[in-house]
């Protein structure tokens, strides 16, 4: 990744915190808008409109010569899906990640949808895309709890892994690909793995210190996890065609505690369960 960790100043993070949120309106004029027969494209015609009207820009768009706004990633799909002419369909679970620079800063956050449908005999398979979604995203609670209670970045990982194992035994978290640190560059260190990393391979993992800006982003599967990217270069997906599932936030630390940056809340409605109130950052 980009070396040395970039710690942030309260203002830093503020700053910061427009990219975040304008993500998040990002999030919820799709949440509003996205329904069966619309394109992934027009998803990301959405995303656009919605960075114009705020005076920023995708950072995805570009980043190694990625050709869109968004990744849109359908069913075995687990990342980097690209925005095209396929047709949302009744019970595809689908997740739109979605970025934005603003003033030299970076926002980078994902959430997963399952569409619906009037098909009784879709019913079970909804359902199952339903939890993989809600574990999914708990375990990313999970793990942005530990940012507030723990004591070094792989404390994170082993929240997400304990969820899971604890939760959802049946599923699979994916190994291949991290959460990471943020701020005038999209992917610095650290990397944040999302599973408890065992013996000697990786060593101790950095001190969870005030000033750190952290994406926490598992991906879960409902079958095996392993994975290949496709032709496009980009697309990633199961290898056994079992679904997939992307969560992710942006999460400040500073001397109070954590902010998640792309909530308005910073994120407390969720963190309650955990028993962690987010601290403001002003
Ligand atoms: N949110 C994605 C990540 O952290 C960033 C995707 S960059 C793109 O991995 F170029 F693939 F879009
Ligand atoms: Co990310």
């Amino acid at each position: 990744m980009a070396g040395a960790i970039e710690y942030k100043t309260l203002r830093q993070m503020r700053a910061m915190r427009e990219a975040a949120l304008i993500v998040d309106d990002i999030h919820c004029a799709l949440r509003e808008s996205v329904c069966v027969g619309m394109t992934t494209a027009e998803a990301d015609d959405i995303a656009a409109r919605v960075l114009k009207a705020a005076g920023a820009r995708s950072n995805f768009l570009g980043y190694y010569d990625y050709p869109a706004n968004i990744c849109t990633s359908i069913n075995e799909v687990i990342v980097h899906g690209i925005p095209d002419e396929r047709a949302l369909e009744a019970g595809d679970i689908v997740s739109f990640d979605c970025g934005a620079v603003k003033g030299g800063w970076h926002g980078d956050s994902c959430f997963t949808m399952v569409l619906p449908s009037d098909n009784p005999g879709d019913a079970e398979l909804i359902a199952a895309r339903e939890r993989l979604s809600q574990v999914t995203e708990q375990a990313m609670w999970a793990g942005i709890a530990a940012m507030a209670w723990g004591r070094r970045v792989g404390d994170i990982g082993a929240a997400i892994d304990d969820y899971v194992t604890a939760t959802a035994p049946d599923l699979d978290i994916v190994l291949d690909y991290t959460g990471h640190g943020i701020g005038t560059s999209m992917h610095q260190d650290p990397d944040v793995l999302n599973y408890r990393a065992r013996g000697r391979t990786f060593g101790r993992t950095p001190r969870l210190k005030p000033g750190m800006v952290l994406c926490i982003e598992p991906m879960l599967t409902r079958g095996k996890q392993d994975n290949r990217v496709l032709d496009d270069d980009w697309t990633v997906v199961t290898n056994d065609g079992s679904d997939a599932c992307h969560w992710e936030c942006q999460v400040a630390l500073h001397e109070d505690g954590i902010w998640v940056l792309n909530r308005r809340d910073g994120g407390a409605r969720e963190l309650a369960a955990f028993g962690v109130t987010p601290a403001p950052i002003g």
